[in-house]
């Protein structure tokens, strides 16, 4: 049977353009539980310890120095005083808590001399991760193929809330997740520390050199670290935050090598990648590539203009709107990166080649079940554009003037004062919404927020979907805008701040009859009562498609009707989609993974080398007084003059400041440690190259590179730059 559908297979191959057979060697976001079966592979590229040393059920293995970091990031131990190591991008926020005036750690950067002077970060919270187990069965068992959604899910929520129960302690969080979109469960044991203290941090001139102009791009010479530390209670447990708290002292730190790499030298990256989308239809990668990605990236390019051009006029504005300017580029750039890459490569002209070879073997008896599922993934992603394109119009304009979002957060303090909500008292409301406007209003230029305003809102004016938007409070919005930014009580520091001087509880009228409020009211409301069910309805019935589907190209490539036929063609970039892999792995959800790779430079355009790694040259070069994101630091200049780089300078005498490799990452997986084929530590990921962007919906080893920076650069900057030699003096240092 097995050999009819070859040759029906083939018949269908024969009609296609060649394919080349992937070397897959470098992708994959591959559970460490399972990591046996990488083990042969990653030796022979170089690892010289084993997957047991890697994650381990029976002993201490290297997972247990890895954390995730607060809500978005991974860390790594590297002393046996829970000294841990992130990237400054991830402890940044903690970094700006911290700072004043007086104390202006983001600009000066923040070295703790002593335990005592470590700074407790409030809601910063590392996870452990204690074990790993496949709950398959217990979860899918007698659930059958064609059961009802609804049913399904409800069951299954019991299912995982039971098995979380099961194994609930104090300090441990327990969670159920579903792998290849529900075709497989794990369930995970963490264990939850809360007393996480700020112990480092390098001046943003160094930790964000570059800034965003560098950002998603090689040569890269940012400075990406910081430094905290785990704390716990006398027993060595996971304990709140007290001044009795001592430094954890882990199962496992990992050791810093300081002997170098090579290019083509094995790494490993072990962490937390966020999201990936590698098994979508051609249906799915159309959308982002032709409706999701352009929308978002041309409403961001408007919004950017105006705020960067009020930067550039008005050094206030410049530092007002810095980190926002950041935030909203950041997506801006890599959704640019992977149009072009998803394009390039050829993606939906890949994968619809390939599901005309699905399709064909699902009209064979053993892929029967699966016949349907390609047509009603297009069906379902026909009917999903228009709930998307208004959702991406709701998120990206209509909420683009920050006063919108602002003004809608004080829907709270209305129903607190109505009593309607009595989880805080007026006071604590109160409390709440005047330390919410301070820390508003400190970075908000209401010229600039008006600007966006209406440049939104030219974009909207003859704009089908956007009609939804535009024609409800007032006839013609731009003149509301008078009214928003002249009279609103929350597009002004001054009206708000005496309004909430004497607010009494029969205020909340005010608030009501304000005009951006309601305008705010109206835009939620509309979005969430005509827009937001739609979508989520849509994404659900597709989320259950992709979970048929993923269990059909599972099965579809375990009856091994594709294997042989891999073999045809040459080198072109027409990649079959994750058929070539002889082993299919999950898509990322930000649970602890293994990515393995080489150190290697890259051709990101015709006749263009990109060397693997950066040094202090560089920064040297890049070096530019008058521009924010490219100053130096006189004492860095300093050391650089005297070429005075200590122990933390590679062989050829340079400081080595960052390096890339084809290690598949993805946002999550920033902080993550990257080892050396003997398992020792010798960079911190933080980035990845903008051409190869689209590796979270496919992966190409030619273009696809991570940024890290060079453990040696981390040291020497604490070390030389900072004097914290107290942290250096903790660290297992190989040399
Ligand atoms: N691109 C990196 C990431 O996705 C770094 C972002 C922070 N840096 C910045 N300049 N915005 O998280
Ligand atoms: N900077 C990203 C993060 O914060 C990592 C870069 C990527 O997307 O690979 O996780």
């Amino acid at each position: 049977m097995v050999k009819k559908n070859i040759t029906r297979v083939a018949a269908v191959i024969g009609v296609m353009l060649a394919f080349c057979l992937p070397s897959r060697a470098d992708e994959g976001m591959w559970i460490p539980l399972l990591l046996q079966q990488n083990q042969e592979e990653m030796q022979r590229l170089g690892l010289q310890i084993t997957a047991e040393d890697i994650y381990s059920i029976n002993h201490s293995s290297l997972k247990d120095a890895i954390v995730q970091f607060g809500g978005g990031c991974t860390g790594e131990v590297v002393s046996p005083q829970g000294l841990l190591l992130t990237n400054h991008h991830c402890g940044f926020g903690y970094i700006q808590y911290h700072s004043s005036v007086e104390h202006d750690y983001l600009t000066q950067g923040f070295w703790a001399q002593s335990l005592q002077e470590e700074l407790p970060c409030p809601g910063l919270e590392v996870r452990f991760l204690k074990e790993m187990r496949d709950v398959t069965e217990p979860m899918l068992e007698g659930i059958t193929f064609d059961m009802p959604e609804p049913i399904r899910q409800d069951s299954l929520a019991a299912r995982a809330k039971r098995l979380q129960e099961s194994l609930a302690s104090p300090n441990t969080e327990v969670k159920v997740l579903p792998f290849y979109y529900g075709n497989q469960y794990y369930l995970f044991v963490y264990e939850v520390f809360k007393d996480v203290r700020l112990v480092g941090a390098p001046p943003s001139n160094i930790g964000k050199f570059g800034g965003d102009t560098d950002n998603w791009m090689w040569p890269r010479h940012t400075g990406d670290f910081s430094v905290f530390r785990i704390y716990a209670d006398a027993d060595n447990q996971p304990a709140p935050y007290s001044p009795d708290n001592r430094p954890y002292r882990p199962k496992k730190y990992l050791k810093i090598d300081l002997r170098g790499y090579g290019e083509g030298d094995f790494t490993l990256v072990f962490g937390y990648p966020g999201r990936t989308q590698e098994y979508l239809s051609s249906y799915g990668v159309e959308q982002i590539l032709n409706i999701e990605d352009p929308m978002r990236v041309a409403a961001r390019t408007a919004r950017l203009e105006v705020i960067k051009a009020a930067m550039e006029r008005d050094p206030a504005v410049r530092i007002q709107y810095a980190a926002k300017a950041a935030s909203i580029a950041n997506g801006w750039k890599k959704w640019m990166g992977e149009i072009k890459g998803i394009q390039r490569m050829n993606v939906p002209g890949s994968k619809r080649d390939y599901e005309k070879v699905f399709q064909s073997w699902a009209g064979s008896a053993t892929g029967a079940e699966y016949a349907g599922v390609l047509p009603a993934l297009k069906a379902a992603y026909e009917d999903l554009e228009k709930p998307l394109a208004l959702a991406v119009i709701f998120q990206e304009r209509v909420m683009a003037p920050e006063v919108v979002p602002f003004a809608y957060s004080f829907q709270k303090l209305c129903q607190v004062s109505k009593g309607e909500d009595t989880s805080l008292s007026l006071e604590e409301a109160l409390e709440e919404a005047r330390a919410k406007a301070q820390k508003f209003f400190k970075d908000y230029h209401p010229q600039v927020d008006r600007a966006v305003f209406e440049t939104m809102l030219g974009m909207m004016e003859n704009d089908e979907n956007s009609a939804l938007f535009m024609n409800m409070p007032a006839p013609d919005l731009k003149k509301a805008l008078d009214v928003f930014y002249g009279k609103s009580l929350f597009s002004s520091p001054e009206r708000l701040t005496a309004f909430l001087d004497k607010y009494k509880a029969s205020d909340y009228k005010a608030i009501e009859k304000d005009p951006l409020y309601n305008y705010a009211g109206i835009m939620l409301g509309t979005y969430r009562q005509m827009v937001y069910p739609m979508l989520a309805q849509g994404r659900k019935r597709i989320d259950s498609l992709q979970r048929i589907y993923m269990k059909g190209q599972l099965a579809m490539k375990e009856s091994g009707a594709f294997a042989g036929l891999m073999r045809v063609g040459n080198q072109n970039n027409l990649v079959l989609s994750n058929v070539g892999s002889s082993r299919f792995y999950p898509d990322a959800n930000f649970t602890l993974r293994v990515t393995y790779g080489k150190i290697k430079g890259f051709e990101p355009a015709d006749a263009v080398l990109y060397k693997h790694y950066t040094t202090l040259d560089g920064i040297m070069q890049k070096e530019n007084p008058d521009i924010y994101d490219y100053v130096v630091e006189a004492k860095l200049k300093d050391l650089y003059a005297r070429k005075d780089y200590g122990r933390y300078a590679n062989a050829l005498g340079e400081m080595p400041v960052a390096f890339i490799g084809t290690n598949h990452t993805t946002g999550g997986n920033s902080g993550s440690p990257v080892l050396n084929g003997e398992g020792n530590l010798i960079g911190i990921n933080f980035d990845r190259c903008w051409e190869g962007t689209m590796s979270d919906i496919r992966y190409d080893a030619k273009i696809c590179r991570n940024i890290m920076l060079d453990i040696r650069y981390c040291l020497f900057i604490i070390d030389k730059f900072a004097g914290a030699t107290r942290l250096v003096e903790e660290m297992d240092i190989i040399e």
